[in-house]
C-alpha cells in the first residue's frame, strides 16, 4: 500500500468542519467556492478560458456524510435536493467514487452517502465541484488509500475544471483553466452574505456571451489583508469578467447586486463564478443582520451569511 504522503492531511487537520460520530462514519462540510475576483485573460484552442481568480471558501456549504453499507447509494436531502433529480450515476459524487476506485485500483467502495443540498445548484459557487472534491478527501480517509497530491489533482480535474481548487478549502489563486493553483493571501476576519435570486445560469452560455476574452490579470496582491476594508479596497481594483455577460442573460443578477449594495454594512458586492449567486463582504458581526434585512425584503431569494474563512 502506498505510504500516506507528507503533504496529505486528514479531514480533521484541514480547514473544514468535521464530526467523527464513529470510526467509520464521516461527516464533512463541502463549502461553497466563492470567486472574490474572476479575471478572464484568454482562451485556449480547445475553447476553455484562461482565468486569474482569488477564491475563498466561507463557512457555508452542503453537508456530506458517508458510512459503509452493503451497496453504493446516494441519498439527497435538503432545500435544493429536488434540483438534482438526474440519475445517480450522473452526480459528481458518484462519478468521484468511481474515478477514485479506478485510480487507486480498489473495487468501488460500498457506501451510503447522504448529501444535504443546502447550496443552490448551477449557481456560480461550485456546489457540485465542492461535493466531488470533499468526496475524494472522504474516500481517502475511509479507504486509507491516500493518493499522491498530483494524482488526486488530476483525478479532480477529470471531474471538472473547478474541482481541484475545492480539494483544499482555503484561500487560493487559480490560473490556467482553473487547474493551476497556488496558496492565496491571508484573509481577515470578515463576514460574507451570499444571495441567489433563484435563477440558474448556464456557464458555457455566459462564457460564450463575453465581448472580450483577453482582459488584464489581477493587480499585485498583498500577502496579508489586515481588515475587511483592506480586502474590499483591493477587490474594488479587480473584476469578475463574467458579471456583465451574465447580467445580459439574467437581469435578476443586477437586482441582486443592487440589493446587496443597498445595505450600509456591505463594503463590496460582486457576482461569483458565472452567477447567478452574488456575495457581499461586511464585518463578521454584521453578516447575520444583513441576512435578516435582505430576507425581510426578498423572501423568495436564497440568502446565507457566514464567516469568510
Ligand atoms: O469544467 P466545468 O464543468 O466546470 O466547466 C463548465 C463549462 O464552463 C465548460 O464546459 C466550458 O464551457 C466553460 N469553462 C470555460 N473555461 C474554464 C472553465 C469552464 O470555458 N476555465
Amino acid at each position: 500500500m502506498r505510504q500516506k504522503p507528507k503533504v496529505t492531511r486528514t479531514a480533521a487537520e484541514r480547514n473544514t468542519q468535521v464530526t467523527h460520530t464513529s470510526v467509520e462514519r464521516r461527516v464533512e462540510l463541502a463549502r461553497a467556492k466563492v470567486n472574490l475576483t474572476l479575471h478572464v485573460t484568454g482562451q485556449r484552442p480547445d475553447g476553455y478560458h484562461l482565468l486569474d481568480s482569488l477564491v475563498a471558501f466561507p463557512q457555508i456549504g452542503d453537508r456530506l456524510c458517508a458510512e459503509p453499507a452493503d451497496r453504493l447509494e446516494l441519498i439527497i436531502n435538503g432545500p435544493f435536493a429536488r434540483n438534482l433529480d438526474g440519475p445517480a450515476e450522473e452526480n459528481l459524487i458518484v462519478k468521484a467514487v468511481a474515478a477514485f476506485a479506478k485510480s487507486s485500483g480498489i473495487p468501488a467502495p460500498k457506501l451510503r452517502i447522504d448529501l444535504t443540498k443546502r447550496l443552490p445548484v448551477a449557481s456560480g459557487i461550485g456546489g457540485g465541484s465542492s461535493n466531488a472534491a470533499t468526496m475524494l478527501r472522504l474516500l481517502e480517509d475511509i479507504t486509507g488509500q491516500y493518493l499522491a497530491e498530483d494524482t488526486l489533482h488530476e483525478l479532480a480535474l477529470s471531474l471538472g475544471a473547478d474541482v481541484p481548487v475545492c480539494l483544499n478549502q482555503e484561500p487560493q489563486i487559480m490560473t490556467g483553466i482553473g487547474d493551476v493553483i497556488r496558496q492565496g493571501p491571508q484573509l481577515p476576519k470578515c463576514g460574507i452574505v451570499l444571495v441567489n435570486p433563484k435563477v440558474e445560469v448556464s456557464t458555457p452560455d455566459v462564457f460564450r456571451s463575453m465581448a472580450r476574452r483577453d482582459n488584464p490579470a489581477m493587480p499585485l496582491m498583498p500577502e496579508v489583508f489586515e481588515s475587511p476594508d483592506h480586502l474590499a479596497s483591493y477587490l474594488a481594483t479587480c473584476r469578475n469578467d463574467l458579471q456583465e455577460p451574465a447580467i445580459s442573460l439574467c437581469p435578476e443578477i443586477d437586482s441582486t447586486l443592487s440589493a446587496l449594495e443597498g445595505s450600509d454594512h456591505i463594503k463590496l458586492a460582486r457576482m461569483s463564478g458565472s452567477g447567478a449567486t452574488c456575495f457581499g463582504l461586511c464585518e463578521q458581526e454584521e453578516a447575520l443582520e444583513v441576512e435578516r434585512a435582505l430576507r425581510a425584503s426578498f423572501g423568495n431569494w436564497w440568502i446565507a451569511a457566514g464567516a469568510l474563512t
